[in-house]
């Protein structure tokens, strides 16, 4: 059984983290943007950090040369084809509106392109998605409130949700009517939350986001009362190994906290992030993690299967889904 071919879903990736430096470099020139850099190599040395404000930073600077429904389409289907080779079937990806609408690109320029590259993959790649809004941490309540009639007005094409950017000095209460309303309006719920900011938050994004789902959720393991009451409500933990690494979450990918995650019976995923600039796609996580912990074949399969049972597809497809992981993995 290998991980790397059995069937799987990613529930934790930002579409404009899978910019990779190559294409950044193509969409900038036929929109006749500059970027600071003047080579990919050079804007690879870039990528270096030490926390995640220094990776944001970066980030951001990428969003900037998209500007035409194209460009997001261009983007989205990029990953789907890394998708593909990865053997991911579902997807359930961030983006960020407001990191595009701040600059005067429409949000239905942002999402008809994201969404058309997204039903092509669906037809042409058999890799099924969602789509989930993330809104920008740092920035006030109010620019949620602002953006969200958009979102709301393409409900049909979004699932959920999320809170996303600079974790620290944010907390999950600041955005607490905001989220309300989405939950009113029947959207799902996801939050980062414990990634850098401490366990506290996740009880916020529990206790006052009403959750779905913790993006992240490292820090739970300071708090036992907290990794209780994750188990009870049976809420999943979207985990990044090579983003943990890359932005200093962990010190050394052997210390990576997975296997006593799993070990507490938390359902704990494997996702990419943000690919382009942490070094890797979902198999590469796997493959290092697998590497630097010694993941058993029951643990990979625990962490593939958790994917399919934390999506928010239906419980048939969920099965369905179930049963290929099964009959592929014996
Ligand atoms: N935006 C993109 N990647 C992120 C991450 N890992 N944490 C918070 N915000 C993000
Ligand atoms: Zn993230």
């Amino acid at each position: 059984m290998s991980y790397a071919t059995l069937p799987k879903a990613e529930l934790h990736m930002h579409i404009e983290g899978s910019f990779e430096p190559e294409l950044m470099f193509n969409i900038a020139e036929r929109n006749g943007i500059a970027l600071p850099y003047d080579s990919v190599e050079a804007l690879k040395a870039k990528y270096d950090f030490n926390n995640l404000q220094d990776f944001l930073d970066i980030y951001y600077q990428g969003c900037a040369v998209l500007l035409n429904e194209q460009d997001f389409y261009d983007l989205a289907w990029a990953y789907l084809l890394k998708a593909k080779e990865d053997h991911i079937v579902h997807t359930e990806i961030f983006f960020d509106p407001q990191s595009h609408t701040d600059r005067g690109i429409t949000f239905d320029t942002v999402i008809n392109g994201f969404y058309r590259a997204f039903k092509d993959g669906e037809a042409q790649l058999g890799i099924t998605f969602r789509i989930i809004a993330c809104f920008l941490r740092h920035l006030p309540e109010q620019a949620g409130f602002d953006i969200y009639p958009d979102i709301l007005r393409h409900k049909d094409k979004i699932i959920g949700v999320g809170l996303d950017s600079s974790e620290v000095g944010h907390p999950p209460e600041k955005y607490q009517r905001l989220f309300q309303q989405a939950k009113k309006d029947g959207f799902k719920i996801v939050a980062h939350a414990g990634e850098e900011g401490p366990a506290e938050y996740i009880w916020q994004a529990i206790d006052l986001l009403e959750v779905d789902r913790i993006d992240h959720g490292n820090r739970c393991l300071d708090d036992e009362k907290l990794v209780q009451t994750i188990v009870d409500k049976g809420l999943a933990l979207t985990v990044c190994p090579l983003s943990n690494l890359k932005l200093c979450v962990v010190d050394e990918l052997k210390n990576h906290p997975i296997k006593a995650m799993l070990a507490k019976d938390l359902k704990a995923t494997i996702n990419s992030d943000d690919p382009a600039y942490f070094g890797g796609y979902i198999n590469d996580n796997f493959r290092q993690l697998k590497q630097a912990v010694g993941l058993s074949d029951t643990e990979v399969k625990q962490l593939i299967i958790n994917s399919f049972e934390a999506s928010f597809l239906s419980k048939q497809e969920i099965d369905k889904h179930l049963k290929n992981v099964n009959d592929q993995a014996d």
